[in-house]
């Protein structure tokens, strides 16, 4: 496996692979890899001749700075579990490597951030936006892979590569859980034992969510408040239900169409999102 620190060493390789008429997989990554990071590395060898990892932790997508010093940096552990599952190529760059100087360049993905993510953590899909369009600029890939954990990410990043004419094809993962259903993420790591011994609850309560999606949403809405009242440990910050392309929240009145049910919650000082499908018949 070949490791990148510098984008001049990145486009050298990658300028050969395409002389060599290779395929390109990228798996945009911020380290602090689990299981569902490696599913992503396997659905691109399954695909591209070359799978590129990136490893960066993009500081301008974090709009709270502690969160952003928090967010656990382990490389070299990274490195060595990209390496065991068959990784090509890892680009790791550092800070001022990618933003010599501060970019200007401001995104703008309309309805599709206003909510959610969006709403709660103002600047973040800006700062997706620009490092995932560098990286689709820099490593020009045939297909890009995402995970369906951070549903609304994956409509922002649909739009981006639909209006920027990328000729990248956004391939969507499913969701890696633990065996006790709490959806892999790297924050997870964050949690005390006792944290971690509770989170599962969160799919719990997407799971009751589930069990009454034939009741009105309002309905669905008010369980789900009345779940996270009873467990003050968590500060529930949305539970909605959106459309999971257009992401239009429903607010009222029962599903007709295929839906998702998306969750933010803090657990100790951890935020944590998860999703889950509903499928309603049309
Ligand atoms: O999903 C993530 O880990 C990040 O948002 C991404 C896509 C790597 C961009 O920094």
């Amino acid at each position: 496996m070949q490791i990148f620190h510098h984008q001049v060493q990145l486009r050298d390789f990658i300028k050969k692979c395409q002389q060599n008429g290779q395929s390109i997989g990228l798996v945009p990554t911020m380290g602090a890899l689990h299981q569902g990071h490696l599913a992503l590395i396997n659905a691109s060898k399954a695909l591209a001749d070359v799978t590129v990892a990136s490893v960066f932790v993009n500081p301008l997508q974090f709009n709270n700075q502690t969160d952003f010093q928090k967010y656990p940096q382990v490389l070299d552990q990274d490195i060595q579990l990209l390496s065991s599952t068959g990784c090509d190529v890892v680009f790791a760059p550092l800070v001022s490597e990618i933003y010599p100087q501060a970019t200007t360049l401001k995104f703008d993905f309309g309805q599709l951030e206003t909510v959610m993510e969006g709403k709660f953590r103002p600047g973040h899909f800006n700062g997706v936006g620009i490092i995932v369009s560098k990286l689709f600029n820099l490593i020009r890939p045939n297909w890009a892979f995402f995970g369906q954990k951070d549903l609304q990410q994956c409509a922002v990043i649909k739009c981006l590569a639909n209006d920027l004419s990328y000729p990248i094809e956004i391939k969507i993962i499913e969701t890696l859980r633990e065996s006790d259903g709490l959806a892999m993420s790297s924050r997870n790591r964050r949690l005390s034992n006792l944290g971690r011994s509770i989170a599962p609850e969160i799919f719990a309560s997407l799971q009751l969510a589930l069990s009454i999606c034939h009741e009105p949403v309002e309905v669905i809405k008010l369980a789900i408040a009345e779940y996270y009242k009873s467990r003050n440990y968590f500060n529930l910050e949305y539970f909605e239900v959106c459309d999971p392309e257009t992401l239009y929240i429903h607010k009222l009145g029962k599903l007709d169409k295929t839906s998702a049910f998306c969750i933010a919650v803090h657990l100790e000082d951890v935020r944590l999102i998860d999703n889950v499908i509903v499928p309603v018949a049309n």
